[in-house]
């Protein structure tokens, strides 16, 4: 059984469908990614996931659990975590703050799962108590990613986690993905850097205009024609 299951799932913003039937797999364990051209409704697909949006029709299916009506936070506590687009940090919170912030729901100041995050991003332990606003844009987004950790999520969505930073930047935000991954959590990655996401991820989803378009191993995904000349540029 599927660890995530979307069956044909739309939604709208107000009289607009953006998700047009969208069906789609996350088996336990893996990297599976999502690209598409932007206004896709990449994010639109995440958001629906952890019913931050309804779905106006179709099922989300997490394990044997219909979640589809579900309320966020109760989504949260279930165990799927999204880091999203943007990052959307506190910035007047410190680094700690910030992580405690991913912990919300449970009872207490779980120091064990901070200093988790912290041994993942050695760049963040330095700068606990300094804000999170004065982080450089790829500490933001590491701070992101450990916020959601702090949940102990078994299926974390990132949302565009490589934009606007530096190759080396992305590079390391992207072996930490594959750390995270191996440590247990199923990741569902949505990225423009369609390069990037193939390389870590197994298999692979392409979004066109509120529909799924493509759906393949990461590896062949990569040798499509379409998908090269559409999102490789070649
Ligand atoms: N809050 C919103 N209100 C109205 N329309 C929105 C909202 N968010 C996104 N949209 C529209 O939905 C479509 C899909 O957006 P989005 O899911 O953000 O795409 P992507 O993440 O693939 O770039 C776009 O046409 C966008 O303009
Ligand atoms: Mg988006």
């Amino acid at each position: 059984m599927a660890l995530l299951s979307c069956q044909g799932v739309e939604a709208s913003y107000g009289n607009i469908k953006v998700l047009k039937g969208i069906d789609l797999e996350i088996n336990q364990g893996e990297i599976v990614c999502l690209i598409g051209a932007n206004g896709a409704g990449k994010s639109t697909t995440l958001m629906t996931i952890c019913g931050i949006l309804k779905a106006s029709a179709g099922r989300i299916l997490f394990g044997e659990r219909d979640i589809t009506a579900m309320a966020p936070e109760r989504i949260v506590g279930l165990g799927i975590s999204q880091v999203p687009e943007g990052r959307r940090i506190f910035p007047r919170m410190t680094v700690v703050e910030n992580l405690m912030m991913g912990a919300y729901l449970q009872k207490g100041v779980d120091t064990r799962a901070i200093e988790a995050v912290f041994k993942l991003f050695p760049e963040l332990s330095e700068r606990r108590s300094q804000k999170g606003g004065t982080l450089s844009g790829g500490e933001q987004q590491m701070l992101a990613i450990g916020r959601a950790l702090m949940a102990k999520p078994k299926l974390l969505l990132l949302d565009e986690p490589s934009l606007g930073l530096a190759p080396l930047v992305v590079e390391r935000i992207f072996e930490t993905i594959r750390q995270i991954n191996a440590e247990g959590s199923t990741v569902f990655l949505v990225e423009q850097n369609a390069r990037m996401a193939f390389s870590v991820a197994d298999r692979g989803y392409v979004m066109e205009t509120g529909k799924i378009v493509l759906e393949d191993e990461a590896s062949a995904l990569l040798d499509n024609e379409m998908v090269k000349t559409a999102y490789l540029g070649e």
